[in-house]
């Protein structure tokens, strides 16, 4: 048997990403990353499966598809094609929040939401940090939710719940009045501005709205129904959405503040709108 050592760089030579490399031999281990370093020299545990999962790669799966596995904030959550691989500007959006809502709302008990939650990541890693609140995650399929169950089960969450449903209506329907909406909606219009890989793996659903504003404004235009007087929205949105968003929050004058806050590319990525100061 080969040793990761030496799979490492055969991988390598082969063209494969070192992230991918060390995330297939972590997962074939069972390593965690300390591990793996610790371990380099010796053989690997289960070459035949390592065969198995680069094959399914080189052949256009995304690794994070082929082991369930996706990790958010140093947290390994599960996922299936039902729904979208948690990406990095998210763990941005996530750790922004949680600083806003700790100088907003200092000890206040909050209700927190997470709409559009797909496999929970937002939410679920807000919950684990913020764990005197209570946190509702939503999503209009429920194969998502079903997703987002698992990783509330492997977090050990007691603050949380899940319900199926489109956009506010649970939130409505339940009669529930929020503190904090976080919101990583589908914004995508044009199919042509994603990589195939994305398009032909990730659910449309995930992806697709038309116009690419869509859902912004359903939250934009309702907010008042499920949210308390004191409130915090935030957003990721896509690249080029300051104008059409701005056009939109106009409608609001002074009754809210917004700002658009950038990731570390230096891309516009981040939308937090808040009640103006009485
Ligand atoms: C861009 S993904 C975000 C997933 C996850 N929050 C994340 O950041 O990785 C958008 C999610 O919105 C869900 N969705 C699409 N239309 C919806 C709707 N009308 N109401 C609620 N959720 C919806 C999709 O099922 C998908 O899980």
């Amino acid at each position: 048997m080969p040793t990761n050592r030496e799979l490492f760089f055969y991988l390598q030579k082969e063209g494969l990403p070192n992230s991918v490399i060390t995330f297939v031999l972590q997962e074939i281990n069972g390593f965690d990353r300390l591990l793996l370093a610790q371990n380099f020299d010796r053989e690997i545990k289960d070459f035949d499966a390592l065969k198995i999962a680069i094959g399914r790669y080189k052949s256009g799966e995304m690794i994070e598809y082929v082991f369930n596995k996706a990790y958010f904030l140093s947290f390994p959550f599960y996922v299936n094609k039902n729904v979208l691989i948690p990406r990095q500007e998210t763990e941005q959006l996530v750790v922004m929040a949680i600083d806003k809502i700790r100088k907003k709302f200092s000890d206040k008990k909050l209700n927190i939401a997470d709409v559009c939650t797909g496999s929970g990541a937002i939410g679920i890693s807000m919950a684990r940090e913020l764990a005197n609140h209570k946190f509702f995650l939503s999503d209009i399929l429920e194969e998502a939710i079903h997703v987002a169950n698992i990783n509330l089960e492997r977090a050990e969450l007691k603050n949380v719940v899940t319900w199926v449903g489109d956009m506010l209506e649970p939130f409505i329907k339940n009669k529930i009045k929020l503190d904090v909406i976080v919101c990583n909606p589908p914004y995508i219009e044009d199919i042509t501005t994603i990589d195939q890989k994305t398009w032909k793996q990730e659910p449309h659903l995930s992806l697709l709205a038309k116009p690419e504003t869509k859902y912004y404004e359903i939250i934009l235009k309702n907010y008042k129904k499920v949210m308390n007087e004191d409130f915090l929205l935030c957003f990721e949105i896509g690249e080029n959405m300051e104008k059409s968003l701005t056009e939109i929050l106009e409608i609001f004058g002074k009754k809210v503040i917004y700002s658009f806050e950038k990731d570390i590319y230096g891309k516009t990525r981040f939308l937090f709108i808040e009640n103006s100061l009485k």
